[in-house]
């Protein structure tokens, strides 16, 4: 196979793993500077130095280059490029998008970028606009589906072909088209046509095709998504389980003189501090930057930066299970990015089924917080215990006469015996003082114990601050205050 992903960590559905293509070998999350041969403002050779494995150029623009075209199919894309790590190639799809038509049928670019080596080919999609009624929506998708299947028929399936995922704004459309790419074998996935979603700040309806594609590729796949680049959601999407970004804006972004964060973006010109640790920052005043004829490559190399820097603190937070925290984190810098954040974390029934049993901590940050993978498995994991006849769940901890079982209580998880005080998410579980909705969400689990133990008569023993949500959330048990 000439493309192959491996998982190695995870956490939710993101993984930190390896990308192998060919002899070379990639480490994901990614992600893909995009580089435009004609506008060299930061070089592949000084992205490379800048630890970037892996970039992605446009086959369509090396096609129509006076200057490059004969040069790439003599030499080969790594020598034009001057860049020794994987090299992706996009069609001509994205201009499609922007221009409703190209001068190029499917085999000619998939011939094309294998004949100026490129590392990973990508068909002719057609990406589709989230402003597409459904009809249009179904009619382009078959015909993506046609050219992903006359790809694999023409190029065999050692082809290292990506296999695009379209499908518009319809979920339903995007599981058909997820089961349909997996089904002609494509190992490499892209989610495309959802760069309008970004543009718009459409966060929800990027969760929705999202996880809907998702749910239907299978985990081996490795999943891109297409023209991601604002580092402020890559947390949340890779939660969802996008392997892999590319994106022109921090080029895009600098021509326009904005200064990217992870919490959205500044503009220059209002920047009176740099607040970033990079080596461009360090040495320049903002005013510096700004006068300097430099300007468009100082802020390119930041926002390169700050990117780069943001995919590490993503693998890191994957190899420690602390992606939820972090994606708190990210998703409060943007309403609509908190609006598509509340959509996932509705998501974590399909999540906790991938979701790994163990991780480092869990820290309470707020409602969102309550519906969280680790808590909705805790809750199915309570039908599993074994709980005696009369059984008291202590909010306090202290014990009452009468019972031949005493659980102690924490929010937002729910009841526990005493001897799984140590153990995930327990003992890991860092929370504030106890606020209205961490005990709803616990009494929740109480529920979810006395319903899966009928056979157990189970009473709360709370103070009156708690008595009303106890009784509202779990009625039919009995409640003892003082
Ligand atoms: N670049 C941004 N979106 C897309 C897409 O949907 N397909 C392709 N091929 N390239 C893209
Ligand atoms: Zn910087």
């Amino acid at each position: 196979m000439a493309i192959a992903f491996e998982s190695l960590y995870s956490d939710i559905a993101g993984r930190c793993g390896k990308l192998t293509v060919g002899r070379k070998t990639i480490k994901t999350p990614a992600l893909l500077p995009v580089i435009n041969p004609h506008l060299n403002l930061v070089t592949p050779k000084e992205i490379r130095g800048m630890g970037v494995e892996a970039i992605i150029t446009n086959a369509y623009i090396f096609s129509q280059s006076k200057q490059y075209r004969e040069q790439a199919l003599l030499e080969g894309l790594h020598k034009v490029l001057d860049f020794d790590g994987v090299i992706m190639t996009d069609s001509g799809s994205f201009q499609l998008s922007v221009y409703g038509q190209v001068s190029v049928s499917n085999i000619e670019t998939l011939s094309f970028q294998r004949d100026i080596q490129s590392d990973i080919w990508v068909p002719l999609d057609i990406p589709t606009s989230p402003a597409s009624d459904r009809k249009t929506t179904e009619r382009e998708l078959a015909i993506t589906m046609e050219r992903l299947a006359e790809a694999r028929e023409t190029f065999g399936p050692d082809a290292p072909l990506a296999g695009p995922v379209q499908g518009g704004i319809f979920p339903d459309l995007r599981e058909e088209a997820g089961k349909a790419v997996a089904d002609l074998g494509f190992p490499f996935c892209p989610v495309g046509a959802v760069v309008p979603l970004m543009e718009q700040y459409r966060y929800r309806d990027l969760v929705t095709v999202v996880m809907a594609a998702k749910r239907t590729l299978p985990r081996s796949a490795c999943v891109h998504l297409f023209g991601a680049g604002h580092p402020s959601m890559f947390a949340l999407t890779t939660a969802m389980g996008c392997d892999l970004f590319d994106s022109a804006a921090y080029a895009l972004y600098a021509k326009e003189g904005r200064y990217m964060t992870t919490h959205g973006s500044y503009k220059l010109a209002e920047l009176t501090e740099l607040p970033c640790a990079c080596g461009v920052c360090r040495t320049h005043s903002a005013e510096e930057i700004r006068s300097s004829p430099q300007r468009e490559r100082l802020l390119a190399l930041h926002n390169l930066h700050v990117t780069i820097a943001e995919i590490a603190r993503i693998r890191q937070a994957i190899v420690d299970g602390t992606l939820w925290e972090l994606v708190d984190e990210r998703c409060r810098g943007h309403p609509q990015l908190l609006a598509g954040y509340r959509l996932l974390t509705s998501e974590a029934p399909a999540l906790d089924r991938v979701d790994r049993v163990s991780k480092r901590r869990f820290f309470y940050r707020g409602d969102e917080s309550c519906t969280r993978t680790e808590v909705i498995r805790y809750q199915e994991m309570l039908a599993r215990f074994r709980p005696g006849e009369n059984v008291l769940v202590a909010f306090d901890g202290g014990a009452r006469e009468g019972f031949d079982e005493i659980y102690l209580f924490k929010p937002p998880f729910g009841p526990f015996p005493k001897e799984l005080k140590e153990t995930f998410p327990i003992g890991q579980s860092e929370i504030p003082e106890w606020d209205e909705a961490m005990v709803r969400q616990g009494c929740r689990g109480i529920r979810a114990l006395a319903d899966s133990h009928p056979e157990s008569t189970i009473t709360i023993g709370c103070s009156r601050r708690w008595e009303s949500i106890v009784r509202q959330e779990v009625s039919g048990c009995g409640v003892l205050t003082e």
